[in-house]
């Protein structure tokens, strides 16, 4: 047995999402265990198409299932069309498709593999969390062989989709609920975290010299990334959230976290997927069930980033 972690990540890339999957596909200490797509960023299709087109550009060679196309209770919220473009993954220009999808479907691939796994599974979800949740309660015995479920999602300060909530848990609140309440630890990635992780034009232009197929996929998804930022939120380096995960199971130390009580909002009202963490510790009678992010080492970061996109084919 391998002393790799194993992983699953479940996501609708995405920009960061993408850059989160070249992060854990090549590195000596993951085992990728496969790929999971699910409603968020773009609609279903769209994010799986994308995941597909990383993984054919990029050799990635693990199953890619498709998931939920949409969350467990409530409609959607609109697709964020203003950060990641029409495709969901603009900048880029992909060869013709021809990788396949695994005809599994999400859920069900998920269940089977941390099932069949003979050692504990991560699940790192970089979207909404219907496709994780929905596991949960299809097959509750999963929760018996996930050791931790590290994902980017939530805020203890500000959100970015309503003042009080951020995109992936207000996307599916109720299956965050799910995933929070699940009685496994949760590293979560929120935006007080996220938003340390800023990738400025001077990012972009060190990784535009990692001369692999890996640099030159990342300087074109942050070009068109950074430009959205700016057009939308006058922000010259946009927060690249989701390989946030990843970069904390390659480097723990690259992130301090504090163990809390997190609670998700699903009370329908105006604070609807906040994330109510227990920053302070006031709720003395409730167990903490998440280790909350709080501060990055930015130059450790970027160099995660860097020695990973090196780790690919040369141009
Ligand atoms: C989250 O929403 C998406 O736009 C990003 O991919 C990230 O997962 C940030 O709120
Ligand atoms: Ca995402």
């Amino acid at each position: 047995m391998n002393d790799k972690r194993r992983i699953i990540i479940d996501c609708d890339p995405g920009h960061d999402d993408a850059v989160a999957i070249m992060l854990a596909a090549r590195n000596p200490k993951i085992e990728l265990l496969g790929i999971t797509t699910v409603n968020g960023n773009q609609t279903l299709e769209k994010v799986t198409r994308n995941a597909l087109n990383v993984c054919q550009y990029l050799n990635i060679d693990v199953p890619i299932c498709k998931g939920l196309a949409g969350p467990i209770v409530r409609t959607a919220p609109p697709v964020e069309e203003r950060v990641h473009g029409d495709s969901g993954l603009d900048g880029p220009v992909f060869d013709p498709l021809t990788k396949e999808l695994d005809p599994r479907h999400a859920v069900d691939f998920i269940i089977e593999t941390v099932m069949g796994s003979d050692k504990p599974v991560t699940l790192v979800p970089t979207g909404p969390l219907s496709n994780v949740a929905m596991a949960m309660r299809k097959e509750p015995r999963i929760l018996e062989n996930i050791d931790e479920i590290v994902l980017m999602g939530g805020a203890y300060q500000h959100g970015n989709v309503t003042p009080a909530a951020e995109f992936n848990i207000y996307a599916d609140a109720e299956a965050a609920h799910v995933v929070f309440s699940c009685g496994v630890p949760v590293v979560m990635m929120g935006l007080d975290l996220t938003r340390q992780a800023l990738c400025y034009p001077e990012v972009v232009e060190r990784m535009s010299h990692v001369k692999t197929k890996a640099g030159k996929l990342f300087v074109d998804l942050m070009n068109f990334f950074c430009m959205t930022q700016k057009r939308t939120f006058g922000w010259a380096g946009g927060p690249l959230h989701d390989p946030t995960t990843v970069a904390y199971l390659i480097e723990p130390s690259c992130i301090e976290t504090k163990e809390m009580f997190t609670e998700i909002d699903i009370t329908g009202g105006q604070s609807h997927g906040r994330t109510n963490c227990d920053f302070f510790n006031l709720m003395t009678d409730k167990e903490k069930n998440s280790k909350v992010a709080v501060k990055l080492d930015v130059e450790k970061f970027w160099d995660i980033v860097e020695e990973n996109l090196k780790l690919y084919e040369e141009l």
